[in-house]
């Protein structure tokens, strides 16, 4: 048994030194072509958008469709969330035998907040049950080959950290390795993620940690692996509007030179590619453009009258009007920025500062 564990950990271990920097799920974020522009930019593996078991039992085609692999895509991290053992279990096998060699590995989601998931008993609600969340990791590890992960956060209840216990639990009910978001599901998202907690539980673990939380640019991923020697770092809300982080956290990790960041016309240009992959999926995929839409533009002249608009957005046409607009209007204040700064800076401006 011990030398069976030994070889899992080893084999984890290996798996995130592939695949150290990885996107998070994110229920109607981290879909297919999300996953894509993070994957072109340096991320090292997507995770799906949680799947309900459940739903995959009554062969839901909308749930389904949540494991489809973007074009490209040689693997994906697969998250399910549930509270049954014995439906998890069954669902997870489904998953691998229909993805396969992509499907990278399970995990199980114990950290989700939203209270219409955690008052079935699902998602962080395990985390006051750990019997049945022990259960439910060891009756899906036994399900499938590939390794088994639980995310979960630093507690439930406000101030009760409870995590450290939580993952040990969930080693011994064989694991391959455990994700933190060092945040109490009482906090959603409030507050400061505690990096200490994912250093706590890295050095009591013999399975692969995985860090979360709070990682908003190439610097904090890498001072999240220095602080806490986890051995991968996954980004969320970072993510949102900038795959670009992407690339940052790449360069810092690796210690290179962190690129520039991106320029209006590239977020522009990028948010348009982002309509088209989801246009091109047919059905009301467009829709779902206008979560990212705000995070493309957030931040750019003229964003906040845009809001609407953005809201209005029905089709790739739609999108692509709003930000070329947004585009000619900062081309024009950076054209009267310019013909300004050229006044300031004529002869005349130099010899009256002098
Ligand atoms: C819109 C949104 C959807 C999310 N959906 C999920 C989910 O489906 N499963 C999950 O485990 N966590 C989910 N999360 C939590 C993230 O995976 C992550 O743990 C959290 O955002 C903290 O990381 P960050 O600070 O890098 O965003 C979601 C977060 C956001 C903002």
């Amino acid at each position: 048994m011990a030398a069976e564990k030994m070889t899992t950990a080893t084999t984890t271990t290996s798996l995130f030194e592939k695949y150290p920097l990885l996107l998070a799920p994110m229920a109607g974020i981290s879909d297919e072509v999300f996953r894509s522009l993070c994957l072109e930019q340096g991320a090292s593996l997507g995770y799906t958008e949680m799947v309900s078991a459940k739903g995959l039992s009554y062969s839901n085609a909308k749930t389904r469709d949540l494991i489809k692999l973007a074009p490209g895509e040689k693997q994906v991290a697969v998250q399910i969330f549930g509270h049954e053992s014995e439906t998890m279990a069954k669902e997870a096998y489904g998953i691998q035998e229909y993805l396969g060699a992509a499907l990278a590995y399970i995990d199980i989601n114990m950290g989700c907040p939203a209270r219409k998931i955690v008052r079935k008993g699902d998602g962080c609600a395990l985390m006051c049950d750990p019997p049945l969340a022990a259960d439910i990791i060891s009756a899906v590890s036994r399900a499938v080959d590939v390794p088994v992960t639980v995310k979960f956060r630093r507690g439930y209840h406000l101030g009760e950290e409870t995590a450290l216990d939580f993952a040990k639990r969930a080693q011994e009910a064989g694991a391959s390795g455990v994700a933190i978001h060092g945040r109490f599901a009482e906090q959603y998202y409030r507050g400061q993620a505690d990096w200490g907690i994912i250093a706590t539980i890295k050095r009591a673990l013999t399975i692969p940690v995985i860090g979360n939380g709070d990682v908003k640019t190439g610097a904090d991923a890498r001072a999240m692996k220095e602080e806490t020697s986890c051995d991968a770092v996954m980004i969320g809300r970072g993510a949102q509007g900038n795959p670009w982080i992407f690339a940052s956290a790449k360069a810092a990790l690796e210690k290179s030179e962190i690129p520039a960041a991106p320029s209006i016309e590239e977020r522009l240009f990028m948010a348009c590619r982002h309509a088209a992959l989801l246009s091109a999926l047919g059905g009301r995929n467009i829709v779902r453009m206008r979560k990212h839409a705000m995070f493309y533009v957030a931040g750019i002249p003229r964003a906040t009258k845009a809001r609407g608009a953005i809201n209005a957005c029905v089709t790739y046409e739609d999108f692509e009007k709003v930000f070329t607009d947004l585009l000619q209007d900062a081309q024009q204040d950076a054209q009267q920025d310019a013909q300004q700064g050229s006044h300031h800076d004529s002869p005349q401006d130099s010899h009256q500062g002098s």
